[in-house]
Order: structure tokens, then sequence, then C-alpha cells
């Protein structure tokens, strides 16, 4: 595995690879990263990861100094993976001092869910993950589905700019508890974890109400709503909206994701399921 922290390094690597599947992370990496690792195999012969914790995409009261960093397990994870290249950039090289601004938005996507409580958020991610599409030229790129919105983001923006990368996207990873896997996972406390698992039973209870016949989305939202008010855990949304358009939808007709975003503490998790 090769590892390389700057962009000349990273270009140069990369040529002599051939086709290659990429997965750009934040680091801290769990079960559901490693799935996606295995996954990119399967798109290509070479896979790529990138470990940045980018500055841009965190709010000013977010939690961008103390989000976890533990770059020699990461690194010893993604050797065991197998992953053939790994770039580790230092924010200054990924922004130059002097480098000019550029926006990368996709606006109608952008300032809904998560958009509203997190303002500038997916303009941080669209930016860094065009640099890094730039910079590693992949073939595929592989997302999870637990952050439902920045994939169909990122769609959006791949198909507007005409990128040539393929986006995969890949099922959300759950705990044997049905937490869904999430690197911010770590900073719940045993009885955090108890009160955020009732995010868990919320969409659960309604998918299995959607199953038996209930079709307007109140009465899903407020199945969600129910065991995580119970638990006090402070909900930011809870929302049932199209896959594509992320639009609200009232009467489910067609695939409709039921997305939440709670606070359980000072820890903000997001989670959805999408029901058909
Ligand atoms: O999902 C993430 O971890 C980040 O938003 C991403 C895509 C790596 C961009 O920094």
């Amino acid at each position: 595995m090769i590892v390389v922290h700057t962009l000349a390094a990273c270009r140069a690597e990369r040529q002599k690879l051939g086709r290659l599947a990429f997965i750009p992370t934040m680091g801290a990496l769990h079960p559901g990263h490693l799935s996606l690792f295995a996954t990119a195999r399967k798109h290509a012969p070479h896979v790529a990861v990138s470990l940045f914790v980018n500055p841009t995409q965190f709010g000013p009261t977010e939690d961008f100094t103390k989000y976890p960093r533990p770059i020699e397990t990461d690194l010893a994870l993604c050797e065991a993976a197998g992953v053939d290249l790994v770039f580790n950039p230092s924010p200054e090289e990924m922004y130059r001092p002097g480098t000019p601004d550029l926006v990368v938005d996709v606006p109608g996507l952008t300032s809904i869910l998560e958009g509203k409580h997190r303002l500038g958020h997916f303009k941080g991610v669209c930016l860094i993950v065009t640099k890094l599409f730039n910079i590693i030229r992949p073939d595929a790129a592989l997302f999870g589905q637990k952050d439902f919105q920045q994939l169909r983001i990122l769609t959006a923006m791949v198909e507007a700019l005409d990128l040539p990368v393929e986006m995969v996207s890949c099922p959300t990873l759950r705990d044997a508890d049905g937490l869904a896997m999430s690197s911010r996972n770590r900073y719940l406390s045993a009885e955090d974890r108890v009160r955020a698992l009732s995010i868990t039973r919320g969409l659960f209870a309604a998918e299995a109400e959607f199953k038996r016949g209930i079709t307007q989305t109140n009465r899903l939202i407020a199945t969600i709503q129910k065991p995580i008010l119970e638990q006090h855990v402070n909900i930011d949304y809870v929302a049932a909206v199209d896959p594509v358009t992320l639009k609200n939808i009232e009467v489910v007709t067609g695939p409709t994701v039921l997305a939440v975003a709670a606070r359980v503490g000072k820890t903000r998790l997001i989670d959805n399921l999408v029901i058909a």
C-alpha cells in the first residue's frame, strides 16, 4: 500500500494504476467504511482511499477540532483491506493559501434537510469531493447511503459537471443493536447509545407501519418521532422525501426516504430508511 500526502505524489502514484475505485473518507474508519472498500474491489482492480478531515464542511460551532483522527489505526485497516493507494493530505495541502475561492453547489438540493441545519456544509463537501476527483481521477467512487442527501447531491454534481465517475451507492451498515454505523458513534456514552437507539426504533416502526398499509407520511413521521421524543432526544428534523428531488412527500406511492437528524447530548446523528 502506498501512502501519499501531497497532490504531486498522489497524481504520480495514481498514474501507475489502471481502473481505480475511490472511497473518500474523513478517517475514523469503521466496518461501514470497510464494506465500501470490499465493494470497491468489484468495481475496479485497484482501490484508493482518502483520509482527510475536511475543514470547509464543518460549521464554526461543529466538531472539526475534536473529530477523531486515529491515523495509525486507519492506515492499518486500509492495509488489511488491501487498499492500493491512500491519500492523506494536510489542510494546507488541500487549501493552499492564495488559491482562488470557488463555490461548487447544487442549490436545489443543498439548502434543505441537512443544509438547513448545517449552513455551508454541502458546499464544503462538493468542493472537497470535486478536488479529490480531480486529483485521483477515479473511474468509480463509492458512498454510503447513510448520508443519503450527500450521495444525492454528489451524484447530481457529477452529472452537472460531466465528471467521468461512476457513482456507486452502498447500503448502510448497522451494529448488532441496529444503530447505523458512524464515526461519530464513538462520542456516545453507554447511556447516550441507549437514547440514540430510539432513532433506529422509530425508523423501523414506521417501516413496519408502512408495510401494514399506512401511506400518509404524517402518520409515519409521528411514529418515528414518538420513541425519540420519549428518550428526550432533540430532533432537528424527521422527513419523508423523494429520493431524487428530496422534496417532501405526503402520500407514499413510490420509493420514499424516511430521514432523521437528532442530537443525543452533544452528538448529532443522522439515519434513514428507504421504503417503497
Ligand atoms: O462522508 C464523508 O465522510 C465526507 O463528507 C466526505 C465525502 C469524505 C467529504 O469530506
